[in-house]
């Protein structure tokens, strides 16, 4: 098989049933090299089981998708190693120090001792907490620990970073704070596939797609979903979609 390198992720009609329940249904889109995607829904719209098929850790009941010019059913390990994948129940090792914890991923991935330490100097000091290296990460604020849970996802330098709800329960200074590290990644090169269900976010992405019940409702830069919509922020725009009453046409 080719592999596809124009597109980051590429999805056709990607189906996950539970039973006879269609979590994600038919979800069709593609994400170019370099972009900041949001995936947006309500909660149980389907996100995290579309991100967990994406990632190779679920495998789909029927439909196509490539991730870094990969096949999600053939070459799961080459994603794992082409990806970063920050989960919504993403867990940094609690009684771990944050120095420990950054030795657990980089080994994870296959770094050097030496790589491991100064990756560990890098992250630490962008994120001005050099001095907490060896405090147990129990002691950080949530929204310490999602920056540092950012960071680590990234720590083998991916191609793609999969975010499910990074932002979740953070404060928005924080929430802000974690956009900068996002656009900073973006403007690396890395693509950044993100959800969230905070409206305010969507208006940082490039395009976003919009999901209600399993299905994408729309899929556009946030700019034309408000024009299409004829309202004022994507929260106009979500309430909309969401309610099922179109004011379109
Ligand atoms: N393993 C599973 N078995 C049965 N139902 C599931 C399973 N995982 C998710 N679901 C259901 O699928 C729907 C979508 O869930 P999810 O993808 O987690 O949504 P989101 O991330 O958008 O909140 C929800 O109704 C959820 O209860
Ligand atoms: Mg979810």
């Amino acid at each position: 098989m080719t592999r596809d390198l124009s597109k980051a992720v590429t999805v056709d009609k990607l189906t996950k049933k539970f039973g006879n329940f269609i979590a994600t249904d038919e979800i069709t889109f593609e994400v170019d090299k370099g972009e900041i995607f949001g995936f947006l829904g309500a909660n149980g719209a389907g996100k995290t089981t579309a991100i967990k098929m994406l990632c190779g850790l679920l495998t789909p009941t029927y439909g196509k998708a490539t991730v870094a010019g990969f096949d999600i059913y053939k070459q799961t390990e080459k994603i794992k190693q082409n990806i970063g994948y920050m989960s919504q129940k993403f867990s940094l090792y609690e009684d771990l120090t944050l120095f420990e914890n950054i030795r657990f991923y980089g080994g994870i991935y296959g770094l050097s001792g030496k790589e491991i330490k100064l990756k560990a100097k890098n992250i630490l000091s962008k994120l001005k907490i050099s001095e907490l290296a060896n405090k147990k990460v129990r002691s950080l604020p949530l929204g310490w620990k999602q920056k540092l849970a950012f960071s680590l996802s990234m720590i083998h330098e991916p191609d793609i970073i999969f975010l499910d709800e990074p932002t979740g329960g953070v404060d928005p200074i924080t929430r802000r704070q974690f956009w900068e590290l996002i656009y900073e990644a973006a403007d690396n090169g890395t693509t950044i596939f993100v959800t969230t269900h905070y409206m305010d976010e969507a208006e940082y992405c490039n395009r976003v797609s919009i999901m209600v019940d399993g299905k994408i409702v729309a899929l556009d830069k946030p700019s034309e979903l408000k024009k299409q919509y004829s309202v004022d922020s994507m929260d106009g725009v979500f309430q909309i979609l969401a309610r099922g009453t179109s004011v379109k046409g």
